[in-house]
């Protein structure tokens, strides 16, 4: 992509950008759960839940620890299929680079995250929960940046920058934000 051509918003990806990554905020907030209940064994195997498919789990059986267990499991789910979703989503209708390269990153993210909470319960490892939580906030971000750099506010900043937002220099255009704090403590 030129470096001077305007970025493209495409507004039903940005808007799904966003409701990825506020779902990804509903799930660690629902294994913040799971850890404070001590419910990280309740449900002792995986990728199965007590020996079902963990789509065909029967609800009557969600109690206790395994509803915090099972419900992360299934939204987690959700967040892996809406992320890959996302990421081909970028490679097909995103024209800049860098930003198919984050949606391959967060798609191997998803995957990852998902290998170490199994792997936390099929190898009864605590400090694995340590990994899984860490890459669990940095998938976050990752999202809520995905979020941004689809939106139409870092598309204005590219173009008053002049440029595809690959190279944003915060210093340009913090010059004009200053300028009234500045003129305040002069008084
Ligand atoms: C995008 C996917 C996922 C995200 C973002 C995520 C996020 C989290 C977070 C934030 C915690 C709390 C950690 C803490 O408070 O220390 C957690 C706990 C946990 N997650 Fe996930 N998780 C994901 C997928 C999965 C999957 C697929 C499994 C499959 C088994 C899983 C199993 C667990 C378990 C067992 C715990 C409890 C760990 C413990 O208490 O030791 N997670 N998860």
């Amino acid at each position: 992509m030129d470096k001077s051509t305007p970025i493209k918003i495409n507004r039903r990806l940005h808007w799904f950008a966003v409701l990825t990554a506020f779902v990804t905020f509903l799930l660690i907030g629902l294994g913040g759960l799971v850890t404070s209940h001590g419910a990280g064994m309740s449900v002792p195997d995986w990728p199965n839940t007590y020996g079902y498919n963990m789509f065909a789990f029967p609800i009557s059986k969600w109690v206790g620890g395994i509803f915090y267990e099972h419900t992360h499991r299934l939204l987690a789910s959700a967040v892996g299929l809406m992320t890959t979703i996302l990421a081909i989503w970028l490679w097909l209708g995103d024209s800049r680079k860098w930003m198919y390269w984050l949606g391959v990153t967060a798609f191997l993210g998803v995957i990852a995250q998902g290998i170490l909470g199994g792997l936390r319960v099929t190898m009864h490892m605590d400090s694995l929960g340590i990994f899984h939580a860490t890459i669990a906030q940095l998938f976050l971000v990752l999202m809520c940046a995905l979020a941004i750099f689809t939106g139409g506010l870092w598309a204005e900043l590219a173009a008053s920058g002049g440029h595809d937002g690959s190279h944003f220099h915060p210093a340009h255009h913090r010059r004009d934000h200053a300028a009234p704090a500045r003129r305040a403590g002069d008084s």
